[in-house]
């Protein structure tokens, strides 16, 4: 049996609100699973070596429930455009360029690597509408060491014509070519995408349905993001009272569905996602740059939803999940400021277990480094930067970081990252 025990300031949040914090403790697993965190070394790992990580902070990594890989060479730019503008103006013409394979090869081999050098060790990732490209990018994802979600991009309607276009039979076809190929990973699975209602036809919609029923699959979309995307779905469904029941009335809403955004989304829409399951994913800077809104993530907290934290590059200009969190922080205290400060904004420790716990539950883990969960963890560097309490150096990590901070990164068991 293989033991891992790493050393050092063992932080973790266990439930929302909360940090556990254990002063040179020891975070251990067998076999890349964990079995605790100790503030002393048990008895029955007495032989086993030891990474001793000093004064490092040991955290829990990172679960970013949506990013669109195919985005990832025009982050941080296009800055001037709300949401479907930005799509027709810059996202869909990169995207048409990944019908070439040499370029996805080059793109997604910098993206995982970056993730995983950023501490990102889950996803649940947008590809392209290519199926050639989604198998690269599946592939340089596993062998990076990263885990979770990829989903070849639908979307047969009210694309880019003659740039980036899937008939309905090509969809559905290459959609079957895709899942048939997907076997061979074994960190990286399959995730049904439909883009979001305007790209996608009802008979696309009613066969991703059916296969997310027969198959089990877990489905991955947007919804209500922007003013202009609602109004468009209500022309294109006027049989449907909401944005939500456009999913629904597919199949493609049950407790395996992510939901991108839902800043917009009402009480009843909120029922809806908290009765159903459905895992809110709030990306708070994309939300912003494509001028959709701040979404009621406090709201959504107390009526008892899942809430996750997403990247959304290149709609949102931070790949790097702690700066995710400060911009998560910063949207809930402009909503808290111009609602006439009713509902309290996010704290730093519930920031923090959004985007670690609060994503991992996506994939089945228990919040924080619970026993039985994989090893996911980043060691994390702060003697650069002035001494301080762990709890403020816990907080100070998040917003302001030493150069390198991240100095190594476990994913489901395995050390994946050392920095040099
Ligand atoms: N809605 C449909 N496609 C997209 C996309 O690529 N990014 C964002 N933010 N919203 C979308
Ligand atoms: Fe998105």
């Amino acid at each position: 049996m293989a033991v891992t025990i790493l050393k050092g300031t063992i932080v973790s949040a266990p439930t929302l609100g909360q940090v556990d914090i254990v002063e040179h403790g020891y975070l251990v697993a067998e076999d890349g699973v964990i079995t605790g965190v100790f503030s002393s070394l048990p008895e029955r790992y007495a032989s086993a070596d030891v990474e001793d990580w000093g004064e490092a902070l040991i955290l829990q990594s990172f679960a970013d429930l949506h990013l669109h890989a195919p985005q990832y060479p025009m982050l941080g730019t296009g800055m001037d455009l709300p949401l479907l503008d930005w799509l027709n103006t810059y996202t869909f013409p990169l995207e048409a360029r990944f019908a070439d394979t040499d370029y996805a090869r080059e793109v997604y081999r910098a993206l995982a690597k970056e993730l995983i050098s950023l501490g990102t060790t889950r996803v649940c990732m947008f590809s392209s509408l290519h199926t050639d490209a989604t198998l690269i990018l599946m592939e340089e994802l596993e062998k990076a060491g990263v885990t979770g979600y990829v989903g070849k991009v639908n979307m047969d309607r009210n694309a880019a014509p003659g740039v980036l276009e899937e008939t309905t039979e090509e969809s559905i076809s290459e959609t079957l070519r895709w899942l048939e190929a997907c076997g061979d990973f074994k960190y990286i699975k399959p995730m049904l995408t439909p883009r979001f209602i305007p790209s996608c036809t009802d008979e696309v919609m009613a066969f991703l349905g059916k296969l997310a029923a027969e198959r089990g699959l877990p489905i991955q979309s947007h919804l209500s993001e922007n003013d202009k995307e609602i109004e468009w779905v209500r022309e294109l469904h006027p049989d449907c009272t909401q944005y939500w029941e456009t999913y629904a009335k597919f199949g493609l809403w049950n407790d395996r569905t992510v939901m991108a955004h839902c800043v917009w989304s009402d009480e009843r829409e909120r029922a809806a996602m908290r009765d159903a399951g459905v895992t809110v994913v709030h990306c708070a800077d994309s939300n912003v740059n494509v001028c959709s809104g701040t979404a009621p993530i406090r709201t959504m907290l107390n009526e008892g939803l899942k809430v996750a934290l997403g990247s959304d590059i290149a709609g949102g200009d931070h790949l790097n999940m702690f700066d995710v969190v400060t911009s998560s922080i910063r949207a809930s205290k402009i909503r808290y400021m111009e609602g006439g400060k009713q509902t309290p904004f996010l704290t730093v420790p519930e920031g923090w277990y959004l985007a670690t716990s609060a994503g991992a539950a996506f994939f089945g883990e228990t919040p924080g480094f619970a026993p039985g969960n994989p090893l996911h963890a980043i060691v994390l560097a702060d003697d650069a930067l002035p001494p301080l309490p762990a709890v403020s150096r816990f907080e100070r990590c998040i917003y302001r970081r030493q150069k390198n901070a991240v100095r190594a990164v476990w994913s489901a068991g395995r050390k994946v990252y050392a920095a040099e």
